[in-house]
């Protein structure tokens, strides 16, 4: 499996505290059967984003630890500032430099514009993936806005561990409500720690499996992610399921 979207580069933002529970992370996830991990660093008004600075704590990561592999990316929040910046250099926040880009929302407030923005960027070749839009409070009552997202172009990525019931009922309600859709494409760990947020894949995955199918399952954790971390276009991207 590949997780595209985990704070384990340590001593950056409120992701691991130290090395040592960085290279925990690691291994936890290793022993999960993830066999690369895109570090994403918060990218936002409180955690200044230094590519560079960060991809020299990737390297050292990487020599404290065999598996799994790493990459680089970056957890972007949309603010006017973000979004002009990535518009002039996206593979400065992308994931491994490619096109596609962890986008996060605010739990405060989402502009009716974020629509063109989108639009905007998937005309220059950035391909949003917007991350747990199951959490968002605004998007629970609003899910639809997500199809119309995924319709433009936009990638959906879900918290594995929201559809295992860690982040509550609603939230797994609003998981499954876009699973029902076909309008979810990557699930990811969004790890922080070693207890409450764990690097942990399999879990989500056999839940997917269950209700859904191995193929769907397989998509969501493996293949999907796979395409991204290759810069490809993702194998499974059906139209999502509207007018239910
Ligand atoms: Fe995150």
């Amino acid at each position: 499996m590949i997780d595209i979207h985990c704070h384990i580069l340590p001593e950056v933002d409120d992701g691991a505290k130290s090395w040592d529970i960085a290279v925990k992370m690691c291994r936890m996830a290793a022993a999960d059967g993830i066999e690369h991990i895109v570090a994403t660093p918060h990218a936002n008004d409180r955690y200044n984003y230094d590519r560079r600075f960060l991809a020299r704590k990737l390297d050292q990561l990487r020599c404290a630890e065999a598996a799994p592999s790493l990459s680089l990316g970056s957890d972007f929040h949309l603010s006017y500032e973000n979004v002009q910046d990535a518009l002039i250099r996206p593979e400065y926040y992308s994931i491994d430099g490619s096109q596609y880009l962890l986008v996060e929302l605010s739990n405060f407030g989402i502009p009716a514009q974020v629509e063109a923005t989108f639009s905007q960027m998937v005309d220059l070749g950035i391909i949003p993936i917007i991350t747990h839009p199951e959490r968002n409070p605004i998007l629970q009552q609003t899910p639809t806005r997500v199809l119309r997202w995924v319709e433009i172009g936009c990638v959906v990525q879900l918290t594995a561990s929201a559809l295992t019931g860690a982040w509550g009922e609603r939230v797994s309600n609003a998981a499954e409500w876009l699973m029902k859709r076909e309008a979810v494409h990557v699930l990811a760990t969004d790890a922080h720690d070693l207890e409450r947020r764990k690097p942990v894949l399999s879990d989500a995955r056999e839940e997917v499996a269950a209700v859904y199918g191995d193929d769907i399952a397989d998509a969501l954790v493996q293949h999907n992610p796979g395409a991204i971390l290759a810069a490809q276009a993702l194998p499974y991207f059906p139209d999502p399921v509207v007018g239910r």
